[in-house]
């Protein structure tokens, strides 16, 4: 490859890149969906602007992929304040805590994702810092070692969770804003392909944007990700528009279900049902069987098949309901008459 080729191989790249976060929306107003926590959230952020106060320190929690980084990040934009990322497993040390905090100007977001994987010592250190805005830390080793009070400006910390179950409860109960994330409508994920497919200058039909949102597992970044292969299928077959043709023959290639469950999905299901005889069957069992992780079904797969109502959970296990059995194509069981 000469030096021109390499100039314009990253260019595209640049260019994809850049693409990819103008994907994120800006402001709440061209944030699609989560209607009941963006209405929520306007009032709490105009009130707090109009106070010129710090804005409460917001929980989002949620399946991943549903936009808790974006909503941080709009929240940010509309405070008009500035924003620090980071995740939890990435403060080790209580000093880690004590740089990202000590950059923080009034008002700022302190954004931390995974929240539940902060250790427990910086976790201790955040209680005042969220109360009372100050941290005590322990300077020095030995005889020498004294306690300084460190105070900080007012902020707002962000936290995102895929599990607000396993947050213990005094760190849960310092939020004061705590919001549920929800899967998307089909008729939202359709508005976010569409915009998706403006932002990249290609052209998508009505019908290919349902169906690709119908496909999408309620969830944005699933939609864009699909979109993105779709998109190649479209340009490779010489099609200036993606329709619901082409939508259908890539997401099928793609192994995307009719309800846009993938192959893990299938497994999980087609296993209760095969070797369980359709649960209940515990969570360990089936991850072993399936070959995952049991943080990854509960955290990734379960929710959409419990949202969907193809998988049910009992004091017992899992169980695959009737609507499983009729997607998969199987008879299901009359068990009345058993035991
Ligand atoms: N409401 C929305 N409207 C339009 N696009 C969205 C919306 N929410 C998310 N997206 C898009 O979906 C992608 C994923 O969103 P994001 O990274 O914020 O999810 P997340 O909930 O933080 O995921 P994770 O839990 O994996 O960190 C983003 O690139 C963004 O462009
Ligand atoms: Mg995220």
């Amino acid at each position: 490859m000469d030096d021109d080729q390499i100039m314009s191989s990253q260019t595209n790249d640049e260019q994809e890149e850049s693409l990819e976060v103008s994907l994120r929306p800006r402001l709440l107003s061209e944030y699609i969906g989560q209607s009941r926590i963006k209405r929520e959230l306007s009032v709490y952020i105009k009130a707090a602007s109009e106070r010129e106060e710090a804005l409460d320190h917001v929980l989002l929690y949620g399946p991943p992929g549903l936009g808790k980084t974006t909503l941080a990040m709009v929240i940010a934009n509309e405070m008009h304040v500035n924003i620090k990322t980071t995740s939890g497993p990435a403060i080790e040390k209580p000093g880690d805590l004590v740089a990202l905090l000590n950059e923080l100007e009034a008002g700022d977001v302190l954004f931390i994702d995974e929240i539940h994987r902060l250790p427990k010592i910086v976790e201790e250190m955040l209680y005042s810092a969220m109360e009372d805005y100050y941290i005590d830390i322990v300077v020095g080793q030995g005889p020498t070692a004294h306690p300084v009070h460190f105070p900080l400006p007012p902020f707002t910390l962000i936290g995102a969770t895929t599990r607000a179950g396993v947050l213990s409860a005094p760190l849960r109960d310092r939020f004061g804003i705590v919001e549920h994330m929800n899967y998307y409508e089909p008729a939202e994920l359709e508005q976010i392909v569409k915009r998706t497919a403006g932002i990249f200058n290609a052209e998508i039909e009505t019908a290919g944007a349902k169906e690709l949102a119908l496909r999408s597992r309620g969830t944005p970044r699933i939609a864009n990700r699909l979109f993105k292969r779709v998109r190649d299928f479209a340009q490779v077959g010489g099609h200036d528009s993606i329709d619901k043709g082409i939508v259908s023959s890539a997401l099928t290639m793609l192994r995307v279900d009719q309800r846009g469950l993938d192959e893990v999905d299938n497994k999980l299901l087609t296993t209760i049902i095969n070797y369980y005889g359709g649960g209940p069957v515990g969570l360990n069992t089936l991850a072993a069987n399936i070959g995952e992780e049991a943080n990854t079904i509960a955290e990734m797969y379960e929710p959409y098949l419990l949202q969907i109502g193809f998988l049910s959970r009992t004091p017992r296990g899992r169980v695959a309901t009737q609507a499983a059995y009729t997607h998969l194509g199987l008879e299901y069981p009359d068990k009345r008459g058993e035991k």
